[in-house]
């Protein structure tokens, strides 16, 4: 594409900060911006994006554009109830005030620091986080997305081991960066990029067994690993609960061969499951826990590789052993603040562990209504998945709750479940109204297919 002059990308950048001012848009105005943004999501983000998106309904171009609480407003002036909550950001809502309080007073201050003084935020936070987390979980590392924490945690594990080969579990995701890669489970997204982190295992999930023998056989060969990274409930995977033993089975396996128990609590985290941490159901104590998504309050990226200080104390002869230039901002780390003060005063926990049974004993009921095509409903608090018979029809129903006004998704790693994972103070009225537009929708697809 031939480059323009700066007059030009001047104005098309004055043109867009009107763009962001605006509160809303109508008529003609309206349709040529949609225009304009189908355009370039063609020209100069991916032109396969629009297409592959599976969520939407009828209106592909259906554009977010301002969002509370447990609802969000398409550009068009349509409210749809969210029930995917940003795959796990949303637990405390859209724009809870006390966070965009806390991200406002710190933007208004200083929005990022300079990297080399100290900053209190992070500090304030990190304290904050092992007051709140099991066991001995101690220092914290900031960075911004979920894939990060993962490739801090596996760093900190090789660090504190020595050794640095990983077991992660088939059905398991941790991110794209290719040290997470390495840990996720899908062929599909690891196999253009083979070889990723050498000596990493993949055992199967709950399979207590089978990782025992996979140690034994690793430590006749010299092969022990730094860490066991598992997600406590798989989230991409379509929200599998593993055996009650098998949490506290790897904690006793990581204690008796000297490895480091990584939990990734990206999704799972921050009161989702109905406690803090998905580990607490099972009272264990990892070496270190990450986690994202939520922590920022669903307002600032942050993530957060928690460690005990065994885990950490490799960082401490060069703390810039392992570093991020703008990860943990004093904004980033404001919006965790708060994010933990709404958790903890609002007991989202609590909330999440109510509103996950009102929608489970829904869902049952409809899977037995429509038993050719629903095959399973499972979760804990409001981390749920509807379990179809293939991945196709699961995405014939989204379609329909789409054009119904509830958003709902797939899972990267399990094509065949549609997970439902709300803001956790997702509104009784609102529960409802999504339980009647899950059953509206499969009785449309039952019909569709003669069943
Ligand atoms: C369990 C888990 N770990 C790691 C990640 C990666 O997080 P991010 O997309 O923020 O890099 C995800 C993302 O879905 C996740 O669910």
């Amino acid at each position: 594409m031939p480059r323009k002059s700066f007059e030009d990308v001047l104005d098309y950048t004055e043109k867009s900060l009107k763009w962001i001012e605006a509160k809303g848009m109508e008529g003609d105005e309206q349709k040529s911006f949609i225009e304009e943004i189908r355009h370039n999501y063609g020209t100069h983000i991916n032109p396969g994006f629009l297409e592959y998106r599976k969520a939407a309904g009828e209106d592909d171009m259906a554009m977010e554009w301002s969002a509370n609480g447990d609802t969000f407003m398409d550009l068009q002036g349509r409210e749809y109830i969210d029930c995917l909550g940003g795959f796990g950001v949303y637990n405390c809502g859209h724009r809870h005030p006390t966070i965009v309080k806390a991200v406002t007073d710190q933007i208004s201050k200083q929005p990022l620091s300079s990297a080399e003084l100290v900053d209190s935020n992070r500090a304030l936070l990190a304290r904050i986080l092992a007051d709140v987390s099991p066991g001995d979980l101690q220092y914290t590392f900031f960075t911004s997305s979920g894939t990060e924490a993962i490739e801090s945690a596996l760093k900190m594990s090789a660090l504190a081991t020595g050794r640095h080969f990983f077991i992660a579990f088939e059905g398991d995701f941790h991110g794209k960066t290719a040290g997470a890669l390495s840990l996720t489970s899908k062929a599909h997204f690891r196999g253009p990029f083979l070889p990723l982190l050498q000596g990493t295992r993949h055992c199967k999930f709950g399979d207590l067994d089978m990782l025992t023998k996979m140690l034994e056989v690793m430590e006749f060969t010299g092969e022990l690993p730094a860490a066991i990274v598992f997600e406590t409930i798989q989230g991409e995977g379509g929200i599998n609960i593993p055996p009650d033993d098998f949490i506290p089975g790897i904690r006793k396996l990581c204690d008796k061969y000297g490895i480091m128990m990584v939990a990734d609590e990206v999704q799972s985290g921050m009161g989702r499951t109905g406690t803090l941490f998905a580990v607490d159901y099972y009272d264990v104590a990892p070496d270190i826990i990450c986690c994202a998504k939520a922590i920022g309050g669903g307002v600032m990226p942050l993530s957060a590789c928690i460690c005990t200080e065994e885990a950490f104390k490799g960082m401490f002869p060069d703390p810039l052993l392992h570093s991020t230039t703008t990860g943990g901002s004093p904004t980033a780390t404001a919006a965790g603040i708060a994010a933990l003060n709404v958790i903890l005063k609002e007991d989202l926990p609590g909330k999440a562990k109510r509103a996950g049974g009102i929608f489970m004993e829904g869902l049952e009921k409809i899977k037995a209504k429509y038993p050719k095509l629903m095959t399973d409903v499972r979760g804990r608090g409001l981390f749920l998945a509807m379990e179809f018979i293939d991945g196709d029809i699961g995405y014939e129903v989204v379609y329909e709750m789409f054009n119904r006004k509830v958003l709902v998704s797939g899972s990267l790693i399990n094509a065949k479940t549609i997970r439902i994972e709300p803001p956790l103070m997702i509104s009784d009225e609102h529960i409802e109204r999504a339980l009647q537009v899950i059953d509206e929708s499969c009785g449309v697809v039952y019909e569709k297919h003669g069943w």
